[in-house]
């Protein structure tokens, strides 16, 4: 289930949240407020076990069509990971402290989940995003991501500016002080 919480930026070790929102439309509405753009697109196709970044993104040509018609957005790729991936591990620790990018980051969950956290102002949001949710975090938001110890999602992204696909990492610990996805998902599993 999608879900987006809110805390204060400040205070101690895995804060409350204030607020727990899991309804589509509060979420966009939320989201909106901080300039970050939040949809549902229907996840329509379903991918065969070892669809490779052609299959999925041609299983999808329609949804990327309007995304680059609507945002600019010139390039798009498909990421797809599964519990069992071999560098697992390295992959999940890249994403987990706090970053920007000089672009954009557009991503299209068609399977599984990911937790996106965005630091904005003296707010701390965290969004499960599961398949079927869009969301486009503008250039230069703080944030990092969780894919979990054991990632199973796809998405789309896409891309406005190809120099902007490297982090530029803030330095600050934030992101240690939140729950991960798994805490997120599963609060008695702590
Ligand atoms: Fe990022």
């Amino acid at each position: 289930m999608t879900l987006l919480a809110i805390y204060a930026a400040e205070g101690g070790h895995h804060p409350m949240p204030e607020h727990l929102i899991s309804e589509a439309a509060l979420i966009q509405q939320e989201l909106g407020q901080w300039g970050i753009q939040f949809q549902r697109w229907p996840a329509r196709a379903s991918l065969p076990e070892g669809a490779d970044q052609a299959a999925i993104l041609a299983a999808y040509a329609e949804e990327v069509a309007a995304v680059q018609r609507d945002g600019g957005y010139q390039t798009v790729d498909a990421i797809r990971l599964q519990p069992n991936h071999p560098d697992r591990a390295a992959l999940r620790q890249k994403f987990l402290s706090e970053h920007t990018h000089s672009e954009d980051e557009v991503r299209f969950f068609v399977e599984g989940r990911g937790l996106f956290c965005l630091h904005v102002g003296d707010a701390v949001i965290q969004l499960v995003c599961e398949a079927d949710d869009w969301i486009s975090v503008p250039a230069g938001t703080r944030h990092w991501f969780d894919m979990g110890p054991e990632p199973q999602f796809c998405a789309l992204r896409f891309f406005n500016n190809t120099e902007g696909w490297v982090a530029q990492f803030t330095g600050d610990p934030i992101a240690e002080r939140f729950p991960t996805l798994p805490e997120l998902i599963n609060p008695s599993g702590r």
